[in-house]
């Protein structure tokens, strides 16, 4: 059994994994007033400490990136105590865990925006359909096009955020450059109209992306800095004319700063995953982390392929605290239980059993 690809170590940036079994990033709504992580959470991320890596959650570093109620905050004192007491709790256990970072731009509402303000977005084009926002769900918005001259503050946010987390205690920061938040809106053309520096050509798009990841990196190392991309994934209305072009770009761009991973969702059934893949494989040369509907067998032949050298899971880990055993066993899974994935309290968070008590 443990010559399965999937139980081997693997360095990632500073970090020695024990496997390269991942917890993929998951928002469970759960941190209580002022965005502040809870013990509950800290409870939650050590159950599952016995992952090669854990990432958290998507972290706003502002509240102008603020988008659906109860997402924790990595921007105030009692938010990094509160992710300090998550930490703590997942290095008590003997794992890691890297903070995952997001500005959510367009996919907010001015009911979650401080001063009840627009949201932000590369162009003033609105996501279809609804968010649910702290009144329940609300038809988007047309955003607000950023200025040019707001967007040193945004990667400054993203930078500052990034201190932050080592204060809190993280192991490193994955910039969320996925699913349809404010960096994917740049990236890809569906979302992105603007006619400057940050819009257009390819590189330009990127350029947001690019920039962040660079200040993270030179704020708290590119051994401790990953990135997430979600090349093909049309949640909240993204849509790219060229995604081969652009994420190839994107791939050869990142690979130039030495970062701990590449996390790219690429659910495992979509006819476009074997065409993509390969691609961002042949331009990012460090760990290239996959996800998207894995199981034990699909994860083995992927690192076996050797299109990816980590693989993450999302809802198996979510209903299974000790996934790696399990798999390792060949042990049965629970079944996750959607209707307890957003918000709420204990249920269908801490109690889904382990194997052993
Ligand atoms: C409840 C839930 C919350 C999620 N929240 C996030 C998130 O905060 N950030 C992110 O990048 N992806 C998020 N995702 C996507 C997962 O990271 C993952 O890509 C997706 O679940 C597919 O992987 P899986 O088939 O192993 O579950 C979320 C998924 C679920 C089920």
């Amino acid at each position: 059994m443990s010559q399965q690809p999937l139980f081997t170590p693997i360095t990632v940036g500073s970090l020695k994994l024990p496997s390269r079994i991942v917890m993929a990033p998951m928002t469970r709504n759960r941190a209580a007033e002022g965005q502040v992580p809870t013990p509950l959470m800290a409870e939650y991320y050590a159950q599952r400490a016995s992952a090669g890596l854990l990432i958290t959650e998507a972290t706003q570093f502002s509240l102008q990136g603020y988008g659906y109620p109860n997402t924790p905050g990595i921007h105030t004192d009692a938010q990094v105590a509160g992710w300090r007491r998550v930490t703590d709790a997942v290095h008590a256990r003997g794992g890691r865990i890297f903070l995952q970072m997001w500005h959510v731009g367009r996919i907010s509402h001015p009911v979650m925006q401080p001063g009840g303000a627009l949201p932000v977005a590369p162009s003033a084009i609105a996501a279809e359909g609804t968010l649910y926002t702290v009144e329940g769900p609300k038809s988007f918005v047309t955003p607000r096009a950023l200025e040019l001259s707001e967007l040193p503050g945004i990667v400054q946010g993203f930078a500052n955020g990034a201190r932050r987390a080592m204060e809190a205690g993280f192991d490193g920061v994955e910039v969320h450059g996925a699913n349809g938040y404010l960096l994917d809106q740049f990236l890809r053309d569906g979302s992105n109209h603007r006619t400057d520096a940050y819009g257009g050509s390819v590189e330009n798009r990127a350029r947001l992306l690019l920039e962040v990841t660079e200040a993270v990196a030179g704020a708290i190392g590119a051994d401790r800095t990953g990135v997430r991309l979600s090349p093909m994934n049309p949640f909240n209305s993204m849509s790219d004319s060229d995604p081969a072009k652009t994420f190839s770009y994107a791939a050869g761009a990142l690979d130039k700063l030495g970062l701990a991973y590449l996390h790219v969702m690429a659910p495992v059934p979509a006819p476009e995953t074997p065409r993509i893949l390969p691609l961002i494989r042949e331009r990012f040369r460090g760990p290239l982390m996959t996800n998207g509907g894995h199981t034990l067998q699909s994860a083995n032949a992927v690192l076996n392929d050797k299109l990816a050298d980590l693989v993450s899971f999302g809802s198996t880990f979510l209903a299974n605290p000790d996934l790696p055993e399990r798999l390792l066993k060949g042990a049965p899974l629970n079944t996750p239980d959607s209707s307890t994935f957003y918000g709420g309290d204990a249920r269908g968070y801490t109690d889904y059993p382990a194997l052993t008590a």
